[in-house]
Protein backbone atom coordinates (compact mmCIF):
# COMPACT_ATOMS: atom_id res chain seq x y z
CA UNK A 1 0.00 0.00 0.00
CA UNK A 2 1.28 3.56 -0.55
CA UNK A 3 1.52 5.83 1.90
CA UNK A 4 0.20 9.50 1.00
CA UNK A 5 3.81 10.84 0.30
CA UNK A 6 4.65 8.20 -1.72
CA UNK A 7 1.31 8.41 -3.80
CA UNK A 8 1.80 12.62 -4.15
CA UNK A 9 5.36 11.97 -5.45
CA UNK A 10 4.03 9.08 -7.88
CA UNK A 11 1.49 11.71 -9.05
CA UNK A 12 4.58 14.54 -10.32
CA UNK A 13 7.06 11.76 -11.25
CA UNK A 14 4.75 9.61 -13.32
CA UNK A 15 6.46 6.97 -11.27
CA UNK A 16 3.25 4.97 -10.96
CA UNK A 17 3.34 4.11 -13.97
CA UNK A 18 5.58 1.26 -13.98
CA UNK A 19 4.51 -0.52 -10.84
CA UNK A 20 0.86 -0.01 -12.78
CA UNK A 21 0.36 -0.20 -15.92
CA UNK A 22 -2.84 0.63 -16.11
CA UNK A 23 -3.01 3.52 -14.18
CA UNK A 24 -5.08 2.80 -11.09
CA UNK A 25 -2.95 4.45 -8.16
CA UNK A 26 -3.97 2.10 -4.79
CA UNK A 27 -5.04 4.75 -2.28
CA UNK A 28 -5.24 2.59 0.57
CA UNK A 29 -7.95 3.65 3.38
CA UNK A 30 -9.95 6.87 2.98
CA UNK A 31 -8.21 9.19 4.80
CA UNK A 32 -10.28 11.19 7.18
CA UNK A 33 -10.14 14.79 9.07
CA UNK A 34 -9.18 18.06 7.86
CA UNK A 35 -8.26 17.72 3.78
CA UNK A 36 -5.39 19.08 2.35
CA UNK A 37 -4.11 19.71 -0.78
CA UNK A 38 -2.79 16.77 -1.58
CA UNK A 39 -6.15 14.85 -0.18
CA UNK A 40 -8.19 16.82 -2.37
CA UNK A 41 -5.71 15.93 -5.23
CA UNK A 42 -5.96 12.39 -4.20
CA UNK A 43 -10.12 11.92 -4.21
CA UNK A 44 -10.16 13.87 -7.69
CA UNK A 45 -7.30 11.19 -9.19
CA UNK A 46 -10.00 8.45 -7.62
CA UNK A 47 -12.92 10.00 -9.28
CA UNK A 48 -10.92 10.44 -12.26
CA UNK A 49 -9.68 6.57 -12.54
CA UNK A 50 -11.85 5.58 -15.55
CA UNK A 51 -14.45 2.97 -15.00
CA UNK A 52 -13.83 1.37 -18.28
CA UNK A 53 -10.06 1.16 -17.22
CA UNK A 54 -10.70 -0.54 -14.48
CA UNK A 55 -12.93 -3.26 -15.59
CA UNK A 56 -10.05 -3.72 -18.85
CA UNK A 57 -7.86 -4.21 -15.78
CA UNK A 58 -9.79 -6.83 -14.01
CA UNK A 59 -10.53 -8.58 -17.06
CA UNK A 60 -6.89 -8.49 -18.05
CA UNK A 61 -6.20 -10.10 -14.31
CA UNK A 62 -8.66 -12.58 -14.65
CA UNK A 63 -8.07 -13.80 -18.26
CA UNK A 64 -4.32 -13.56 -17.48
CA UNK A 65 -5.46 -16.11 -14.96
CA UNK A 66 -7.73 -18.29 -17.08
CA UNK A 67 -4.94 -18.64 -19.37
CA UNK A 68 -2.12 -20.05 -17.46
CA UNK A 69 -3.73 -21.84 -14.32
CA UNK A 70 -7.27 -23.00 -15.60
CA UNK A 71 -7.81 -26.56 -16.41
CA UNK A 72 -11.88 -25.84 -17.27
CA UNK A 73 -11.92 -29.25 -15.21
CA UNK A 74 -10.06 -31.18 -17.88
CA UNK A 75 -8.19 -33.60 -15.03
CA UNK A 76 -11.00 -35.54 -15.13
CA UNK A 77 -9.64 -36.43 -18.91
CA UNK A 78 -6.02 -36.09 -18.94
CA UNK A 79 -5.84 -37.51 -15.46
CA UNK A 80 -9.06 -39.68 -14.91
CA UNK A 81 -9.26 -41.53 -18.14
CA UNK A 82 -5.37 -40.96 -19.88
CA UNK A 83 -3.74 -41.53 -16.08
CA UNK A 84 -1.04 -39.17 -17.70
CA UNK A 85 0.38 -38.91 -14.07
CA UNK A 86 1.20 -42.32 -13.18
CA UNK A 87 3.52 -42.09 -16.53
CA UNK A 88 4.81 -38.67 -14.99
CA UNK A 89 5.39 -40.00 -11.85
CA UNK A 90 7.28 -43.54 -12.45
CA UNK A 91 7.08 -46.94 -11.01
CA UNK A 92 9.47 -45.95 -8.02
CA UNK A 93 6.49 -43.53 -6.96
CA UNK A 94 3.51 -46.11 -7.45
CA UNK A 95 3.12 -44.65 -11.25
CA UNK A 96 3.84 -47.07 -14.48
CA UNK A 97 7.53 -46.90 -16.03
CA UNK A 98 10.48 -44.84 -16.28
CA UNK A 99 8.80 -41.74 -14.78
CA UNK A 100 8.98 -38.31 -16.44
CA UNK A 101 12.15 -36.24 -15.06
CA UNK A 102 13.03 -32.66 -15.08
CA UNK A 103 15.90 -33.76 -18.45
CA UNK A 104 12.71 -35.96 -19.91
CA UNK A 105 10.33 -33.40 -19.55
CA UNK A 106 12.75 -30.38 -20.86
CA UNK A 107 13.64 -32.66 -23.95
CA UNK A 108 9.52 -33.03 -24.14
CA UNK A 109 9.43 -29.42 -24.62
CA UNK A 110 8.23 -28.47 -21.02
CA UNK A 111 8.93 -25.71 -19.91
CA UNK A 112 9.49 -24.43 -15.99
CA UNK A 113 8.55 -20.96 -14.63
CA UNK A 114 11.16 -19.50 -12.67
CA UNK A 115 8.94 -17.09 -10.95
CA UNK A 116 7.12 -19.91 -8.95
CA UNK A 117 10.41 -21.63 -7.86
CA UNK A 118 11.28 -20.47 -4.26
CA UNK A 119 14.66 -18.76 -4.05
CA UNK A 120 17.09 -21.40 -2.48
CA UNK A 121 15.45 -24.23 -5.27
CA UNK A 122 16.94 -21.40 -7.62
CA UNK A 123 20.32 -21.19 -6.27
CA UNK A 124 20.06 -24.86 -5.86
CA UNK A 125 19.74 -24.79 -9.47
CA UNK A 126 22.17 -22.61 -10.76
CA UNK A 127 24.58 -24.62 -8.24
CA UNK A 128 23.68 -27.75 -9.99
CA UNK A 129 22.43 -29.21 -6.96
CA UNK A 130 19.28 -30.89 -8.38
CA UNK A 131 18.96 -34.23 -9.46
CA UNK A 132 17.45 -33.30 -12.97
CA UNK A 133 17.20 -37.47 -13.47
CA UNK A 134 15.10 -38.05 -10.62
CA UNK A 135 11.02 -37.78 -11.72
CA UNK A 136 9.77 -36.66 -7.73
CA UNK A 137 11.61 -33.34 -8.63
CA UNK A 138 9.15 -33.18 -11.71
CA UNK A 139 6.26 -34.24 -9.02
CA UNK A 140 7.75 -31.62 -6.89
CA UNK A 141 7.69 -28.91 -9.62
CA UNK A 142 3.99 -29.77 -10.50
CA UNK A 143 3.43 -29.43 -6.78
CA UNK A 144 5.01 -25.56 -7.42
CA UNK A 145 2.66 -25.04 -10.07
CA UNK A 146 5.91 -24.30 -12.00
CA UNK A 147 5.88 -26.39 -14.80
CA UNK A 148 4.00 -24.09 -17.38
CA UNK A 149 0.56 -25.34 -18.80
CA UNK A 150 0.44 -28.75 -16.57
CA UNK A 151 -1.33 -28.41 -13.52
CA UNK A 152 -1.12 -31.55 -10.93
CA UNK A 153 -3.36 -32.38 -8.16
CA UNK A 154 -2.29 -33.46 -5.19
CA UNK A 155 -3.79 -35.93 -2.48
CA UNK A 156 -1.72 -34.86 0.45
CA UNK A 157 2.16 -35.53 -1.34
CA UNK A 158 0.96 -38.00 -3.71
CA UNK A 159 0.10 -36.60 -7.32
CA UNK A 160 -3.24 -38.05 -8.36
CA UNK A 161 -4.01 -36.39 -11.29
CA UNK A 162 -3.28 -33.68 -13.93
CA UNK A 163 -4.98 -30.91 -16.36
CA UNK A 164 -3.65 -28.88 -18.71
CA UNK A 165 -3.60 -25.43 -19.20
CA UNK A 166 -4.30 -23.00 -22.76
CA UNK A 167 -0.78 -22.25 -21.82
CA UNK A 168 1.20 -25.21 -22.24
CA UNK A 169 1.07 -24.77 -26.26
CA UNK A 170 0.69 -21.22 -26.40
CA UNK A 171 3.44 -20.16 -23.92
CA UNK A 172 6.59 -20.42 -23.45
CA UNK A 173 10.29 -19.02 -20.95
CA UNK A 174 12.26 -16.69 -22.13
CA UNK A 175 15.05 -19.19 -20.81
CA UNK A 176 16.66 -17.34 -18.60
CA UNK A 177 17.71 -19.41 -15.43
CA UNK A 178 18.96 -22.08 -17.92
CA UNK A 179 17.62 -23.29 -21.37
CA UNK A 180 13.99 -24.30 -20.72
CA UNK A 181 13.69 -21.98 -17.28
CA UNK A 182 12.94 -18.85 -17.38
CA UNK A 183 9.85 -16.25 -16.96
CA UNK A 184 6.58 -17.27 -18.80
CA UNK A 185 5.75 -15.37 -21.99
CA UNK A 186 2.87 -15.69 -22.71
CA UNK A 187 1.17 -15.92 -26.26
CA UNK A 188 4.31 -17.67 -27.90
CA UNK A 189 3.96 -20.53 -29.46
CA UNK A 190 6.13 -22.89 -27.84
CA UNK A 191 7.33 -24.48 -31.10
CA UNK A 192 9.25 -27.46 -29.20
CA UNK A 193 6.74 -29.06 -26.86
CA UNK A 194 6.05 -32.82 -28.31
CA UNK A 195 1.95 -32.54 -27.87
CA UNK A 196 1.86 -36.53 -29.60
CA UNK A 197 5.00 -37.60 -27.02
CA UNK A 198 3.19 -36.60 -24.20
CA UNK A 199 -0.26 -37.86 -24.51
CA UNK A 200 1.68 -40.79 -25.97
CA UNK A 201 3.39 -41.53 -22.55
CA UNK A 202 0.04 -41.85 -20.89
CA UNK A 203 -0.56 -45.34 -19.85
CA UNK A 204 -4.03 -45.61 -21.36
CA UNK A 205 -5.04 -43.96 -24.78
CA UNK A 206 -8.29 -45.85 -25.03
CA UNK A 207 -10.57 -42.72 -24.90
CA UNK A 208 -9.29 -41.59 -27.10
CA UNK A 209 -8.38 -44.78 -29.36
CA UNK A 210 -12.27 -45.58 -29.16
CA UNK A 211 -12.93 -42.16 -30.71
CA UNK A 212 -11.15 -42.72 -33.75
CA UNK A 213 -12.32 -46.61 -33.83
CA UNK A 214 -8.25 -47.65 -34.03
CA UNK A 215 -5.96 -49.30 -31.34
CA UNK A 216 -3.50 -47.74 -29.09
CA UNK A 217 -0.68 -48.95 -31.20
CA UNK A 218 -2.17 -47.39 -34.38
CA UNK A 219 -2.92 -44.05 -32.28
CA UNK A 220 0.87 -44.18 -30.44
CA UNK A 221 2.54 -44.59 -34.22
CA UNK A 222 -0.18 -41.46 -35.56
CA UNK A 223 1.24 -39.02 -32.75
CA UNK A 224 4.75 -40.19 -33.76
CA UNK A 225 4.20 -38.33 -36.73
CA UNK A 226 3.70 -35.34 -35.31
CA UNK A 227 6.81 -34.13 -33.75
CA UNK A 228 7.66 -30.46 -31.96
CA UNK A 229 5.94 -28.06 -31.71
CA UNK A 230 2.56 -29.25 -33.61
CA UNK A 231 -0.91 -30.75 -32.88
CA UNK A 232 -4.10 -31.97 -34.92
CA UNK A 233 -7.00 -30.10 -33.49
CA UNK A 234 -9.30 -31.56 -36.32
CA UNK A 235 -8.76 -35.18 -36.21
CA UNK A 236 -11.09 -36.10 -32.96
CA UNK A 237 -13.47 -34.52 -35.57
CA UNK A 238 -12.74 -35.97 -39.20
CA UNK A 239 -10.47 -38.69 -37.97
CA UNK A 240 -7.43 -38.01 -40.71
CA UNK A 241 -4.51 -38.81 -39.31
CA UNK A 242 -2.05 -37.90 -42.57
CA UNK A 243 -1.81 -35.24 -45.58
CA UNK A 244 0.10 -34.37 -48.51
CA UNK A 245 3.23 -33.17 -46.08
CA UNK A 246 3.05 -35.85 -43.91
CA UNK A 247 1.15 -35.99 -40.40
CA UNK A 248 -1.98 -34.13 -40.90
CA UNK A 249 -1.08 -32.08 -37.47
CA UNK A 250 -0.43 -28.04 -38.00
CA UNK A 251 1.89 -25.84 -36.39
CA UNK A 252 0.71 -24.32 -32.67
CA UNK A 253 0.29 -20.50 -33.78
CA UNK A 254 1.32 -17.53 -31.62
CA UNK A 255 -1.98 -16.50 -29.29
CA UNK A 256 0.00 -12.57 -29.35
CA UNK A 257 -1.02 -10.17 -31.93
CA UNK A 258 -4.61 -11.11 -32.38
CA UNK A 259 -6.63 -7.80 -31.81
CA UNK A 260 -8.66 -6.75 -34.66
CA UNK A 261 -7.89 -10.14 -36.77
CA UNK A 262 -11.21 -10.96 -37.95
CA UNK A 263 -11.39 -15.19 -38.45
CA UNK A 264 -8.85 -17.41 -36.66
CA UNK A 265 -7.26 -20.44 -37.12
CA UNK A 266 -5.29 -21.57 -40.33
CA UNK A 267 -8.34 -21.97 -41.57
CA UNK A 268 -10.59 -19.75 -40.22
CA UNK A 269 -12.94 -21.76 -38.25
CA UNK A 270 -14.69 -18.96 -35.70
CA UNK A 271 -13.28 -15.88 -33.45
CA UNK A 272 -11.25 -15.91 -30.72
CA UNK A 273 -14.15 -16.42 -28.26
CA UNK A 274 -15.09 -18.86 -30.48
CA UNK A 275 -12.03 -20.74 -31.19
CA UNK A 276 -11.55 -20.86 -27.46
CA UNK A 277 -14.66 -22.42 -26.30
CA UNK A 278 -14.04 -24.82 -28.87
CA UNK A 279 -10.69 -25.99 -27.58
CA UNK A 280 -11.47 -25.80 -23.80
CA UNK A 281 -14.46 -28.27 -24.37
CA UNK A 282 -13.16 -30.28 -27.20
CA UNK A 283 -9.48 -30.56 -27.66
CA UNK A 284 -8.73 -29.70 -23.99
CA UNK A 285 -11.47 -31.87 -22.70
CA UNK A 286 -12.94 -29.50 -20.57
CA UNK A 287 -16.16 -29.57 -19.01
CA UNK A 288 -18.11 -26.59 -20.41
CA UNK A 289 -20.96 -26.36 -23.25
CA UNK A 290 -20.40 -25.54 -26.69
CA UNK A 291 -22.97 -25.44 -29.96
CA UNK A 292 -21.36 -25.63 -33.29
CA UNK A 293 -24.30 -27.35 -35.77
CA UNK A 294 -21.47 -27.39 -38.56
CA UNK A 295 -20.34 -30.32 -36.51
CA UNK A 296 -23.20 -32.43 -37.46
CA UNK A 297 -21.85 -32.50 -41.31
CA UNK A 298 -21.48 -36.45 -41.43
CA UNK A 299 -19.40 -36.75 -44.49
CA UNK A 300 -17.06 -34.05 -42.92
CA UNK A 301 -17.11 -34.20 -39.29
CA UNK A 302 -17.97 -38.08 -39.40
CA UNK A 303 -16.84 -38.66 -35.21
CA UNK A 304 -17.68 -35.07 -34.53
CA UNK A 305 -21.33 -35.60 -35.44
CA UNK A 306 -21.60 -39.19 -34.22
CA UNK A 307 -20.80 -38.17 -30.88
CA UNK A 308 -22.94 -34.34 -30.98
CA UNK A 309 -19.34 -32.69 -30.34
CA UNK A 310 -21.43 -29.58 -31.96
CA UNK A 311 -23.90 -30.22 -28.92
CA UNK A 312 -22.22 -30.03 -25.85
CA UNK A 313 -23.73 -29.52 -22.35
CA UNK A 314 -23.82 -30.75 -18.72
CA UNK A 315 -24.23 -30.62 -15.31
CA UNK A 316 -21.21 -28.36 -14.94
CA UNK A 317 -20.26 -25.53 -16.77
CA UNK A 318 -16.63 -24.18 -16.28
CA UNK A 319 -15.92 -22.87 -19.21
CA UNK A 320 -18.53 -20.29 -20.60
CA UNK A 321 -18.19 -17.79 -17.42
CA UNK A 322 -13.99 -17.20 -18.47
CA UNK A 323 -14.71 -17.18 -22.26
CA UNK A 324 -15.11 -12.85 -22.04
CA UNK A 325 -11.94 -12.25 -19.87
CA UNK A 326 -10.14 -14.95 -21.90
CA UNK A 327 -10.51 -13.29 -24.93
CA UNK A 328 -9.48 -9.58 -23.37
CA UNK A 329 -6.75 -11.26 -22.34
CA UNK A 330 -5.39 -12.60 -25.30
CA UNK A 331 -6.74 -9.22 -27.29
CA UNK A 332 -4.49 -7.50 -24.86
CA UNK A 333 -0.79 -9.86 -26.28
CA UNK A 334 0.67 -7.66 -28.66
CA UNK A 335 3.17 -9.10 -30.98
CA UNK A 336 6.57 -9.04 -29.44
CA UNK A 337 8.52 -6.20 -31.45
CA UNK A 338 12.04 -7.36 -32.50
CA UNK A 339 15.14 -7.14 -31.18
CA UNK A 340 17.47 -4.05 -32.00
CA UNK A 341 19.73 -5.05 -34.58
CA UNK A 342 18.03 -8.53 -35.56
CA UNK A 343 17.42 -7.26 -38.89
CA UNK A 344 18.95 -4.84 -41.07
CA UNK A 345 16.76 -1.42 -41.10
CA UNK A 346 18.03 -0.14 -44.19
CA UNK A 347 17.17 -3.59 -46.11
CA UNK A 348 14.19 -3.70 -44.25
CA UNK A 349 12.87 -0.02 -45.56
CA UNK A 350 13.35 -1.18 -49.01
CA UNK A 351 11.77 -4.41 -48.75
CA UNK A 352 8.74 -2.37 -47.52
CA UNK A 353 7.93 -1.40 -51.17
CA UNK A 354 8.44 -4.47 -52.50
CA UNK A 355 5.61 -5.86 -49.68
CA UNK A 356 3.33 -3.09 -50.36
CA UNK A 357 3.34 -4.12 -54.57
CA UNK A 358 2.82 -8.01 -54.01
CA UNK A 359 1.66 -8.81 -50.50
CA UNK A 360 -0.46 -6.23 -48.76
CA UNK A 361 -3.33 -6.77 -50.71
CA UNK A 362 -4.12 -9.49 -48.68
CA UNK A 363 -1.81 -8.51 -45.40
CA UNK A 364 -2.53 -5.36 -44.81
CA UNK A 365 -0.99 -3.31 -42.90
CA UNK A 366 -1.19 -2.96 -39.66
CA UNK A 367 -3.06 -6.11 -38.95
CA UNK A 368 -1.16 -7.75 -42.16
CA UNK A 369 -4.64 -9.89 -42.67
CA UNK A 370 -7.51 -8.35 -44.38
CA UNK A 371 -9.76 -6.19 -41.91
CA UNK A 372 -13.33 -8.22 -43.09
CA UNK A 373 -13.40 -11.63 -44.56
CA UNK A 374 -9.93 -12.74 -44.06
CA UNK A 375 -10.24 -16.51 -46.38
CA UNK A 376 -8.93 -17.23 -49.35
CA UNK A 377 -9.26 -20.75 -51.28
CA UNK A 378 -5.59 -23.02 -51.62
CA UNK A 379 -5.58 -21.85 -55.29
CA UNK A 380 -4.55 -18.61 -54.53
CA UNK A 381 -1.96 -19.01 -52.48
CA UNK A 382 -0.64 -22.16 -54.47
CA UNK A 383 -0.97 -24.66 -51.89
CA UNK A 384 -3.21 -28.00 -51.63
CA UNK A 385 -6.60 -27.56 -49.87
CA UNK A 386 -6.43 -30.55 -47.30
CA UNK A 387 -6.01 -28.30 -44.42
CA UNK A 388 -8.41 -25.89 -45.68
CA UNK A 389 -11.02 -28.57 -46.69
CA UNK A 390 -10.93 -29.77 -43.13
CA UNK A 391 -13.07 -26.96 -42.16
CA UNK A 392 -16.17 -25.34 -42.52
CA UNK A 393 -15.36 -22.69 -44.92
CA UNK A 394 -12.67 -24.99 -46.58
CA UNK A 395 -10.22 -21.69 -46.90
CA UNK A 396 -7.13 -20.77 -45.61
CA UNK A 397 -6.94 -17.34 -43.34
CA UNK A 398 -4.79 -14.53 -44.29
CA UNK A 399 -2.03 -14.87 -41.22
CA UNK A 400 -1.58 -11.59 -39.20
CA UNK A 401 2.80 -11.42 -39.62
CA UNK A 402 3.38 -9.80 -36.69
CA UNK A 403 6.45 -10.79 -34.71
CA UNK A 404 7.36 -13.11 -37.23
CA UNK A 405 10.90 -12.84 -36.02
CA UNK A 406 9.83 -14.83 -32.62
CA UNK A 407 8.80 -18.03 -34.12
CA UNK A 408 10.74 -19.21 -36.58
CA UNK A 409 11.65 -22.70 -35.41
CA UNK A 410 9.01 -25.27 -37.17
CA UNK A 411 8.61 -23.39 -40.11
CA UNK A 412 6.06 -21.34 -42.04
CA UNK A 413 2.41 -21.62 -43.26
CA UNK A 414 0.03 -24.00 -41.07
CA UNK A 415 2.42 -27.00 -41.26
CA UNK A 416 5.58 -25.57 -41.38
CA UNK A 417 6.18 -26.68 -45.01
CA UNK A 418 8.56 -23.78 -45.74
CA UNK A 419 11.52 -23.65 -43.15
CA UNK A 420 12.55 -20.41 -43.62
CA UNK A 421 11.19 -17.21 -44.57
CA UNK A 422 13.42 -17.08 -47.67
CA UNK A 423 11.77 -20.30 -48.61
CA UNK A 424 8.17 -18.49 -48.41
CA UNK A 425 8.70 -15.45 -50.74
CA UNK A 426 10.33 -17.88 -53.08
CA UNK A 427 7.22 -19.99 -53.17
CA UNK A 428 5.42 -16.48 -54.31
CA UNK A 429 7.73 -15.17 -56.56
CA UNK A 430 7.13 -18.64 -58.43
CA UNK A 431 3.22 -19.03 -58.01
CA UNK A 432 2.53 -15.60 -58.26
CA UNK A 433 5.36 -14.75 -61.28
CA UNK A 434 6.45 -11.38 -59.16
CA UNK A 435 9.90 -11.79 -61.13
CA UNK A 436 11.99 -10.29 -57.57
CA UNK A 437 15.14 -10.05 -58.50
CA UNK A 438 17.80 -11.52 -55.60
CA UNK A 439 18.34 -8.14 -53.76
CA UNK A 440 14.04 -7.53 -53.56
CA UNK A 441 13.84 -11.05 -51.87
CA UNK A 442 16.33 -10.70 -49.13
CA UNK A 443 15.36 -6.88 -48.49
CA UNK A 444 11.25 -8.35 -48.29
CA UNK A 445 12.54 -11.53 -45.86
CA UNK A 446 14.34 -8.42 -43.59
CA UNK A 447 11.07 -6.26 -43.73
CA UNK A 448 9.37 -9.87 -42.72
CA UNK A 449 11.73 -9.44 -39.93
CA UNK A 450 10.82 -6.37 -38.94
CA UNK A 451 7.73 -6.93 -38.22
C1 LIG B 1 -2.30 -28.97 -27.16
C2 LIG B 1 -1.90 -27.67 -27.63
C3 LIG B 1 -2.89 -26.54 -27.51
C4 LIG B 1 -3.61 -26.14 -26.40
C5 LIG B 1 -3.61 -26.75 -25.01
C6 LIG B 1 -4.34 -24.97 -26.80
N1 LIG B 1 -4.08 -24.67 -28.10
FE1 LIG B 1 -4.72 -23.05 -29.10
N2 LIG B 1 -3.97 -23.81 -30.82
C7 LIG B 1 -3.22 -24.94 -30.94
C8 LIG B 1 -3.03 -25.26 -32.35
C9 LIG B 1 -2.26 -26.41 -32.95
C10 LIG B 1 -3.73 -24.26 -33.06
C11 LIG B 1 -3.89 -24.15 -34.59
C12 LIG B 1 -5.18 -24.85 -34.98
C13 LIG B 1 -5.50 -24.71 -36.43
O1 LIG B 1 -5.40 -23.60 -36.96
O2 LIG B 1 -5.86 -25.72 -37.05
C14 LIG B 1 -4.29 -23.34 -32.07
C15 LIG B 1 -4.97 -22.17 -32.38
C16 LIG B 1 -5.35 -21.23 -31.44
C17 LIG B 1 -5.84 -19.91 -31.76
C18 LIG B 1 -5.92 -19.27 -33.13
C19 LIG B 1 -4.71 -18.39 -33.37
C20 LIG B 1 -4.73 -17.68 -34.69
O3 LIG B 1 -3.68 -17.34 -35.22
O4 LIG B 1 -5.80 -17.43 -35.23
C21 LIG B 1 -6.17 -19.33 -30.57
C22 LIG B 1 -6.75 -17.94 -30.37
C23 LIG B 1 -5.91 -20.29 -29.52
N3 LIG B 1 -5.40 -21.44 -30.09
C24 LIG B 1 -6.15 -20.10 -28.18
C25 LIG B 1 -6.10 -21.11 -27.23
C26 LIG B 1 -6.66 -21.01 -25.89
C27 LIG B 1 -7.31 -19.77 -25.30
C28 LIG B 1 -6.45 -22.20 -25.29
C29 LIG B 1 -6.96 -22.63 -23.94
C30 LIG B 1 -8.41 -22.57 -23.80
C31 LIG B 1 -5.71 -23.03 -26.23
N4 LIG B 1 -5.56 -22.35 -27.41
C32 LIG B 1 -5.22 -24.28 -25.96
C33 LIG B 1 -2.72 -25.69 -29.88
C34 LIG B 1 -3.21 -25.61 -28.58
C1 LIG C 1 -3.96 -14.00 -51.88
C2 LIG C 1 -3.64 -13.50 -50.56
C3 LIG C 1 -2.16 -13.50 -50.16
C4 LIG C 1 -1.11 -12.86 -50.78
C5 LIG C 1 -1.13 -12.02 -52.04
C6 LIG C 1 0.05 -13.10 -49.96
N1 LIG C 1 -0.29 -13.89 -48.88
FE1 LIG C 1 0.94 -14.52 -47.44
N2 LIG C 1 -0.51 -15.73 -46.68
C7 LIG C 1 -1.78 -15.82 -47.19
C8 LIG C 1 -2.47 -16.93 -46.55
C9 LIG C 1 -3.89 -17.36 -46.81
C10 LIG C 1 -1.53 -17.52 -45.69
C11 LIG C 1 -1.73 -18.78 -44.80
C12 LIG C 1 -1.07 -19.97 -45.49
C13 LIG C 1 -1.00 -21.21 -44.63
O1 LIG C 1 -0.96 -21.12 -43.41
O2 LIG C 1 -0.94 -22.30 -45.18
C14 LIG C 1 -0.32 -16.73 -45.79
C15 LIG C 1 0.84 -16.97 -45.05
C16 LIG C 1 1.99 -16.19 -45.12
C17 LIG C 1 3.15 -16.35 -44.29
C18 LIG C 1 3.33 -17.43 -43.22
C19 LIG C 1 3.08 -16.89 -41.84
C20 LIG C 1 3.23 -17.94 -40.77
O3 LIG C 1 3.27 -17.56 -39.59
O4 LIG C 1 3.31 -19.14 -41.07
C21 LIG C 1 4.06 -15.40 -44.65
C22 LIG C 1 5.42 -15.16 -44.03
C23 LIG C 1 3.47 -14.65 -45.73
N3 LIG C 1 2.20 -15.16 -45.99
C24 LIG C 1 4.09 -13.62 -46.38
C25 LIG C 1 3.63 -13.10 -47.58
C26 LIG C 1 4.43 -12.29 -48.47
C27 LIG C 1 5.86 -11.86 -48.21
C28 LIG C 1 3.66 -12.03 -49.56
C29 LIG C 1 4.05 -11.27 -50.82
C30 LIG C 1 5.19 -11.80 -51.53
C31 LIG C 1 2.37 -12.66 -49.35
N4 LIG C 1 2.40 -13.31 -48.14
C32 LIG C 1 1.29 -12.59 -50.22
C33 LIG C 1 -2.36 -14.97 -48.11
C34 LIG C 1 -1.63 -14.17 -48.99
Amino acid sequence: MKTLAALTLCLFLSACEKEDPLGEPDFGPPVSGPEDESVAQASALERRVDPVVRTARRLVEEGRQTFRFDTFGDEAFWGGALRLHEAIEGEALGGVGPGISPNVALALGLVVDVDALPHRLVAALQRGEVDLDDPAVTVALLGLDAVVGIHGIFGGDRLESVGIHCALCHSTVDDSLVPGIGHRLDGWPNRKLDVGAIIAAAPDLSPIAGLLGIDQGTLRSVLATWGPGKFDAAVLLDGQAAGPTGSAATLIPPAYGLAGVNLHTYTGWGSVPYWNAFVANLEMQGQGTFFDPRLDDETRFPIAAANQFGHRTGPTDRITSKLAALQFYQLALEAPAPPARSFDAKAARRGASVFAASCARCHVPPLYTEPGWNLHEASEIGIDDFQASRSPDGRYRTTPLKGLWSHQTGGFYHDGRFATLADVVDHYDSFLQLGLRAQDKSDLVQYLLSL
